[in-house]
């Protein structure tokens, strides 16, 4: 969608949305509008029992007085209470409700006079939530049945929003608009099916990224074999398509004093069938969103790139399919990983940590990070503690805890902290090798999961995300339609903007 900024005034015709406050509160200009129409907008107000609390809309056709075919009402709530996700979320109603009704439209941004956003910062907000909201990934519908070609629907492809100081709107929005790019990139990677994204297609994308100045480094199989990756390539290994693992790498602030990047690992798993181990076939096909990780990692590189974060970031993904075949790894393998460990592998559909195992180890040995964060749709059993709401969030140093879950609170990409301790390591210890890559029975496979995954980092910070309940949405949110969610791009770019940026 596209947006513009202009001064305010009252449009004559057309599509106009207004936004109110609580209490039936409306601005100045939209007290004109109110008289202009004889009443119409308190009146309609009070029939409907609309407020102007946030997430309410109500609509008005045809109101005599103007020429306007169409007045939206949009309620944001008191003055007081107004934050840059309310607005937001105002932005994402807006979208929905005027998608339905023209391909161009107005807004009227009038806030409250207690609101601690001023008129443009908080227009550049609902425009963001607007762009967020309106996404779809329709590129494969060659025939939407329900759209007639010689009556075609309307869809809203422009917003103009009227604003005092739209300048500053406009460059505020600008930022965020770069922002959304990198979400719609990270969305688009998700919703794609495992036919056209695999291993290696997938890391011919992350190429894109080379336009904002990320050093982009493919390795191959061969590459792979020779750094000691036997964990990732036992999983790679039943399949037609070659692993692949990139690395990203982003240096925005070379001459800081302490140049050690903060690393992002993610999960590319582009089909999980299970492999050997296989799943059902019932929702089987969810399955292609399990290289979320890897694309929220490319994604927040792609984010941090294109606003030249000044920061020095590293992104690794690992890129496999895990598919059953006479050639797929078998339940009792023993495999060596890059770190020298060895790892019996009791169940195939246990790959993620697999990956993520050689990928961080690689992260930490290559790159000597500050910190590291891996993102993974890693398990079924994050769903059964946090459901869709909260990621899993694991880590061993309690500062980056601290300030993952503040950034994700503040961007509406809730983490919630899980355990990690000695009991829950025992689980995955072998009698034939150094771990097997599944619990014993004991239940916590989240936090099986992740013990897994923290033995192979050392001494670094490291937190881990387990994104499976939250990568791809299954109904509306107010700024994420249903579909990839690209959870956790706005969460790692806010925590690099509040904690790591110089
Ligand atoms: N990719 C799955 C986890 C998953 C499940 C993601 C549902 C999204 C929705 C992962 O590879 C997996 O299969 N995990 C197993 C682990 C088990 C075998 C220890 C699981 O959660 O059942
Ligand atoms: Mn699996
Ligand atoms: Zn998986």
């Amino acid at each position: 969608m596209k947006f513009s900024f202009a001064k305010p005034s009252l449009p004559s015709s057309g599509v106009l949305a207004v936004t109110v406050a609580a209490d039936r509160s409306l601005g100045p200009i939209g007290r004109d509008l109110d008289q202009k129409t004889g009443g119409a907008l308190a009146r309609a107000m009070a029939a409907a029992r609309f407020t102007g609390k946030k997430d309410e809309t109500l609509t008005l056709l045809a109101p005599a007085g103007t020429e306007l075919d169409r007045i939206l009402l949009v309620g944001i709530g008191k003055g007081a209470d107004l934050t840059d996700l309310v607005l937001q979320a105002a932005g994402g109603a807006i979208a929905v409700q005027l998608d339905k009704a023209a391909d161009e439209a107005a807004l009227l941004v009038e806030l409250p006079e207690e609101a601690k956003l001023s008129p443009a910062a908080a227009s550049a907000e609902i425009a963001f939530g607007a762009q967020l909201r309106s996404y779809k990934f329709d590129k494969y519908r060659t025939n939407d049945k329900k759209s007639d070609k010689k009556d075609p629907k309307p869809s809203l492809r422009k917003l103009t929003l009227l604003v005092e100081d739209d300048g500053a709107a406009k460059a505020a929005f600008k930022k965020l608009d770069t922002l959304a790019d990198a979400i719609r990139f990270t969305r688009d990677l998700v919703s794609e099916p495992a036919n056209v994204i695999y291993p290696e297609s997938l890391a011919e994308k992350t190429k894109d990224l080379e336009q904002f100045g990320v050093e982009v480094e493919i390795l191959d199989q061969k590459k792979l074999k020779k750094l000691g990756m036997g964990a990732l390539l036992g999983v790679a290994q039943g399949s037609a398509c070659e692993p692949r693992v990139v690395v990203m790498r982003w240096n925005g602030n070379p001459d800081a004093d302490d140049k050690r990047p903060v690393a992002f690992i993610g999960k590319g798993v582009t089909f999980d069938s299970g492999g050997i181990s296989i799943k059902g076939a019932a929702g089987m096909e969810d399955m292609k969103w399990d290289m979320g990780g890897s694309a929220t990692v490319i994604g927040t590189m792609y984010a941090l790139a294109a606003r030249k974060a000044k920061v020095n970031a590293v992104g690794i993904v690992g890129l496999v399919e895990n598919m059953p075949s006479g050639t797929a790894q078998r339940p009792g393998d023993i495999v060596t990983s890059a770190s020298g460990q060895t790892i019996e592998v009791i169940n195939t559909d246990a790959e993620g940590r697999l990956v993520l195992a050689d990928c961080l180890w690689y992260a930490q040995d290559a790159y000597k990070p500050k910190l590291m964060i891996d993102l993974a749709t890693l398990t079924g059993a994050v769903i059964v503690a946090l459901g869709h709401e909260h990621a899993g969030l694991f880590a061993n140093d309690d500062d980056l805890a601290m300030n993952l879950t503040a950034a994700g609170l503040k961007v509406g990409q809730p983490v919630w902290r899980m355990p990690l301790g000695d009991g829950y390591d025992k689980e995955i210890d072998s009698p034939a090798a150094d771990m097997k890559n599944t619990g014993s029975g004991g239940g916590a496979g989240s936090i099986v999961g992740a013990q897994f995954l923290k033995r192979f980092v050392n001494d670094v910070p490291w937190a881990h995300i387990d994104i499976a309940g939250v990568a791809w949405a299954k109904k509306d949110g107010a700024t994420v339609p249903k579909g990839a969610t690209a959870f956790g791009v706005r969460l790692l770019d806010r925590f690099v903007a509040e904690y790591h940026e110089a």
